[in-house]
């Protein structure tokens, strides 16, 4: 097979407008998106020089050291989501309110959500890092433009993806028809359809977790990884391996490739902030992809889609991956 053999993004997109209606709208601020991603994944690769892969003397609204990329990065994102004429607010991991676009908000006007840089802390040592984001389409006018007028559940986004800087550039994305993933042909200035319909496989026999947090853990978590552990003699009666990269887009595009569990569990030692990873541009999009793809996505009793947002910059506990093993997760919460 010849790279003349993959669809382009634009082909593909253009066909799935065909297939299931995906709007041109939609479309253009995809191939924005697209470009805000390669131009990251240029900036990332060229970082050791520009010397941009530190930290800047600046916090961001979570109390995260920024570093230069995600300064850089989110400039990319406002500036090329901010060219479709129907989107009319941007609300950034980096950024602590809403950035609104418009004097007014339509029905049918979109809501882009993203974290520019998510894994940053990786970037000096050369391990995958990537973009996440998530689109909502207003379903009526909003009466006043304020950061609480964007607090729209997972349930109601049209379209997640994600762009995975690693050893290649993938762009994954879903508009509510499956998910498909692209990678990024070195010079052409092309995503190509790489990995189309993506699934994750219901089974599985490897988990990531943070486990140098097991002190903090609760219980059903706690049950659960010990299980685990007890390989072929325990009561799943299977071995279980464990990855962490500390960059959840790496470990949900393994998950999406050869299946798994992520879990960023509530502890007793996040609990306070409701979690660690943020709901609307982390949770809620990759929930989305994964559910699409045949997984599941829970808080550990729930589905992460289905959790009202309070904050702009709320956090929630997150098991998400294989079907069978986020089931049990949830029935070890329920008990
Ligand atoms: O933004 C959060 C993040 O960087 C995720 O990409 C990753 O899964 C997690 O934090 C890593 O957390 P820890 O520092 O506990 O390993």
């Amino acid at each position: 097979m010849t790279t003349e053999d993959h669809l382009t993004f634009r082909q593909f997109m253009l066909r799935e407008h065909r297939r299931v209606g995906v709007p041109k709208d939609l479309i253009f601020l995809l191939e924005d998106i697209a470009t805000a991603c390669r131009t990251i994944s240029h900036k990332i690769r060229s970082g050791a020089f520009a010397g941009t892969l530190g930290a800047t003397d600046d916090t961001n609204v979570q109390g995260e050291t920024q570093k230069e990329l995600d300064v850089i990065a989110n400039d990319q994102f406002m500036m090329h989501c901010a060219n479709t004429s129907r989107v009319a607010a941007l609300v950034s991991e980096e950024l602590d309110n809403v950035v609104w676009l418009k004097d007014k908000a339509e029905a049918g006007d979109y809501i882009v959500y993203f974290d520019p840089l998510d894994g940053s802390s990786n970037l000096e040592l050369n391990i995958s890092v990537g973009s996440i984001f998530s689109i909502v389409e207003l379903k009526e006018a909003l009466p006043e433009l304020t950061d609480e007028a964007v607090l729209i559940a997972g349930s109601e986004q049209i379209c997640a993806g994600y762009s995975l800087y690693g050893p290649s550039t993938s762009l994954v994305i879903t508009t509510g028809h499956g998910v498909n993933g692209f990678t990024h042909l070195n010079g052409s200035g092309e995503f190509l359809l790489t990995f189309p319909d993506m699934t994750v496989p219901a089974t599985t026999q490897e988990y990531a977790i943070n486990a140098s947090r097991q002190k903090y853990w609760e219980a059903p978590v706690a049950r659960y990884v010990d299980e685990c552990l007890q390989g072929k003699d325990g009561p799943r009666g299977k071995k279980f391996n464990m990855r962490w990269v500390a960059s959840m887009v790496a470990e949900v595009h393994r998950i999406l490739t050869r299946g798994g569990v992520f879990l960023y569990p509530r502890d007793s030692d996040n609990a306070a902030m409701g979690g660690r990873l943020r709901l609307l541009y982390e949770a809620s999009p990759m929930a989305f992809i994964i559910e699409q793809a045949g997984g599941k996505a829970s808080v550990g009793g729930a589905r992460i889609m289905d959790v009202a947002p309070t904050e702009l910059h709320q956090r929630v506990p997150v098991i998400l991956g294989s079907a069978e093993e986020v089931d049990l997760l949830d029935q070890y919460h329920s008990e």
